[in-house]
């Protein structure tokens, strides 16, 4: 049965994605190893312990020295891109950052819950303070906000509006809820 804290196999599809971009290759199977990881792999219509997820970064970080926090951030911004391959249709062609912050919630995480009966993406609420700041309040037991500043910043670097995006998180970052400040400058 899935588990309130279990990851979507499409995420475990891009971080391997991710790694076999940045690391030598055979990397992915060292990481699973050192995680005592012994499934063959992942699918992307199952959901799997976000423990996978803990393990392959604790091994990622030995391996690389990068802090598990700096990984998970540089992962989010990795994985816009193929995230907007995915749910193109759901992406209008005039939006640019900003709108597609204030439509997440309802449009893209909307989609994936709705497509992906086993997929559960976390609760984004997006307050809109201003046309120059966005607030946003996640939260999810998975504990993954600095995965989440990583795919805010990729989505800017994604419409090259990252000289004017300022991204930073108001309260500690593994924290069930976490408060990101979104600056347009
Ligand atoms: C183009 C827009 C987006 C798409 C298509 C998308 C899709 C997804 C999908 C498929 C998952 C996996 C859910 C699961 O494991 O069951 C996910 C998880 C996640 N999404 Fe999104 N997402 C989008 C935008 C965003 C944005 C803008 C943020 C941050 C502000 C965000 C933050 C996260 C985080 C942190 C997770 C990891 C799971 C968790 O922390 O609970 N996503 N997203």
């Amino acid at each position: 049965m899935r588990h309130e804290t279990d990851v979507h196999g499409s995420i475990f599809f891009l971080l391997k994605k991710f790694v076999d971009h940045n690391l030598p290759l055979g990397t992915w199977e060292k990481l699973k190893e050192k995680a005592r990881i012994s499934r063959p792999d992942y699918e992307m219509t199952a959901s799997y312990p976000i423990e996978d997820i803990g393990g392959i970064l604790v091994a990622a970080s030995e391996m690389t020295g990068l802090g598990e926090d700096e990984l998970k951030e540089r992962f989010g911004e990795y994985l816009v891109a193929d995230l907007f391959t995915l749910y193109k249709s759901y992406l209008q062609p005039d939006w640019k950052t900003y709108d597609v912050l204030i439509h997440t919630e309802r449009v893209m995480h909307g989609a994936v819950r709705k497509l992906n009966s086993t997929a559960n993406p976390p609760i984004l609420n997006v307050t809109l303070v201003s046309d120059q700041l966005l607030m946003i309040d996640y939260f999810s037991k998975r504990r993954m906000a600095s995965l989440a500043v990583g795919i805010i910043k990729g989505i800017a670097k994604y419409y090259n509006e990252e000289e004017k995006v300022i991204v930073r998180s108001v309260t500690p970052l593994n924290d069930e809820r976490v408060q990101i400040r979104v600056e347009f400058k």
